[in-house]
């Protein structure tokens, strides 16, 4: 088959991770007979130097045009000035709203090989594997208004988070449709009491529950959600959140893992149903690094799994995004490591190294 693929390295280690994904996406393609045609453009930092924008009309249109975007990462110091006015994350978040990725999936899964690459006591990650949906175009990101002013008594600055009822329904019927293929078990985290758009959105998860009676549906606010992912994260199944939520619940969970560097991303124009092709953009859930830009350090795996995560949901190739996990799990087996996830007695490798071994895993 043939596919149109938009590659956006971005900043930091982005171009680092994203080309060894591309090597292992070429080497799937060599193996099951796949052409993957690859379209680079500019987003981030680098977009800003080279055309003052984070996010140029070109990248947008090119990536309209194809079937599914991989990002590697984006933003940096050289662009950190809160005065400037336009920042590489603004990038970002203008290519999520206008690709109308409403839906971002965050798989965390503690590979049985890294439990010891982590801080936390094995008994409680042992089995941990749950997956955040996290809501991703509107919520405190993006309601209006949203600035910063002047007044005769001081500066002020305000953010809004707001959510229409179709927002939230989206949203849970991913969890939902997630769920049903999983553990059946869908926690939704709110703020119900306190926030009124979290009153609304613990409403509306209730009604679009009637639809999934298989489904156990479980209401938890989000401070809560927080100590439990710490205390009993076998726990979960499914979870779905709103935005700013789940930005900050998703990076905790991400030390389950062991790193950062291991958790990929999807982010979905539609609800994800077997048999239909969604499109979507695949990520590392971790930023840019910049000071391991580079250097041929940074851990490749979370980008890899995300290109693998891209086979499953918007190529339909489930065999050989398998395939791509499988080679993931076999490298770690045979105890390569990057510097993020080593442990002792473990064989250290750069990123270059860490794709070469997962490309050549799956060559069968
Ligand atoms: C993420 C990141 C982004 C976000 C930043 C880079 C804008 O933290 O994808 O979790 O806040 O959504
Ligand atoms: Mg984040």
């Amino acid at each position: 088959m043939q596919f149109n693929l938009a590659v956006l390295p971005g900043d930091g280690v982005g171009p680092e991770v994203a080309s060894e994904a591309i090597k292992v996406l070429q080497a799937t393609g060599d193996r099951f007979g796949h052409n993957f045609n690859l379209h680079y453009g500019l987003i981030g930092g680098v977009a800003i130097d080279e055309t003052g924008a984070a996010l140029p009309e070109d990248t947008l249109k090119m990536c309209k045009s194809c079937d599914a975007v991989l990002l590697g990462a984006v933003g940096g110091p050289k662009w950190d000035d809160p005065r400037a006015k336009v920042h590489p994350e603004d990038g970002l978040l203008a290519l999520r709203k206008g690709l109308g990725l409403f839906a971002n999936l965050r798989p965390v899964k503690v590979f049985p090989m890294l439990i010891d690459a982590t801080n936390l006591k094995p008994e409680i990650i042992k089995g941990v594997d749950f997956i955040f949906v996290r809501e991703l175009t509107g919520g405190l990101y993006f309601g209006r208004p949203k600035r910063r002013w002047q007044t005769s008594r001081g500066r002020r600055a305000v953010d809004s988070m707001t959510y229409s009822e179709q927002e939230i329904e989206r949203i849970v019927r991913v969890g939902f449709e997630l769920a049903r293929g999983r553990h059946k078990k869908l926690v939704s985290v709110d703020k119900a009491n306190v926030l009124e758009s979290s009153r609304l959105w613990r409403q509306v998860a209730t009604e679009v529950a009637e639809k999934y009676p298989d489904v156990e549906l479980e209401h938890m606010l989000v401070d809560a959600c927080a100590m439990r992912l710490i205390q009993n994260p076998t726990h979960f199944d499914v979870l779905v959140t709103e935005n700013t939520f789940g930005d900050i619940l998703t990076d905790e969970a991400s030390m389950l893992a062991g790193s950062m560097g291991m958790l990929p991303s999807a982010s979905l124009a539609g609800v994800p149903r077997e048999g239909v092709n969604i499109f979507g953009m695949y990520e590392p859930i971790h930023g840019s690094a910049p000071r391991r830009a580079g250097l041929n350090m940074a851990n490749p795996i979370a980008t890899i799994l995300s290109m693998a995560m891209m086979l499953h949901y918007s190529f339909g190739l489930t065999k050989e995004a398998q395939t791509v996990e499988a080679a993931v799990e076999e490298v770690l087996q045979l105890g390569y490591r990057t510097y993020d996830i080593m442990s002792e007695g473990k064989i250290r490798v750069g990123t270059k190294e860490m794709g070469d071994l997962i490309a050549g895993k799956i060559g069968g």
